[in-house]
């Protein structure tokens, strides 16, 4: 059944459930503020690494995030969603997390984006089991963008992400940030 036929049936949706269109309002809203919030992340560790000898390996995750989070302004537009009000949250959140855990090495940098990336992995995944063939273009998408984020937690692994000290702590407090960060996103 296809959002629009569900839709029209209309009385299936009791008082404060989520309807079909809010709930890929929803997906592109969340996506959109996650991918921005990745590339200010990215940003953060550039400006504080990106001579380094990781500036490179940080420069093409840089873009590839810069491309994710293209693709999903272009949806918000084309799709006429509202962006989450919490842009300019995660415009200097992002950029702080990313240049703090950079300030305090290549590895906590590495630990950041092991910590976050797994976040979208999962966060991606259940969306991707989430949506039917109704919008198969748009799962397509989040597939796609998904094997780059599994990309981006492996090159943070194989960069001893692992071997920052506190790193169980710091990879805790990082993921739990995102997990807030999604759940405030897809609604507000
Ligand atoms: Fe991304
Ligand atoms: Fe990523």
């Amino acid at each position: 059944m296809t959002v629009a036929e569900t839709e029209a049936m209309g009385t299936r949706w009791l008082p404060g459930d989520v309807t079909p269109r809010e709930r890929i309002e929803r997906i592109i809203r969340v996506d959109h503020a996650g991918e921005y919030g990745a590339a200010r992340i990215y940003a953060g560790q550039l400006a504080v690494l990106g001579r380094g000898a990781k500036g490179d390996l940080l420069r093409h995750m840089r873009a590839q995030e810069q491309r994710h989070l293209d693709t999903f302004s272009d949806l918000i537009a084309r799709r006429r969603v509202r962006p989450t009000a919490l842009l300019p949250l995660w415009h200097a959140a992002g950029f702080m997390l990313g240049a703090v855990t950079a300030r305090l090495g290549e590895r906590a940098a590495m630990a950041c984006t092991v910590a976050v990336e797994e976040a979208i992995d999962a966060h991606y995944a259940a969306q991707s089991a989430d949506l039917g063939d109704d919008e198969a273009d748009l799962r397509a998408t989040i597939e796609e963008f998904r094997v780059e984020e599994r990309e981006h937690r492996d090159i943070g692994l194989a960069n001893d992400a692992e071997r920052t000290p506190g790193y169980r702590l710091l990879h805790g407090a990082i993921s739990v940030g995102c997990r807030v960060a999604i759940a405030l996103s897809e609604r507000i």
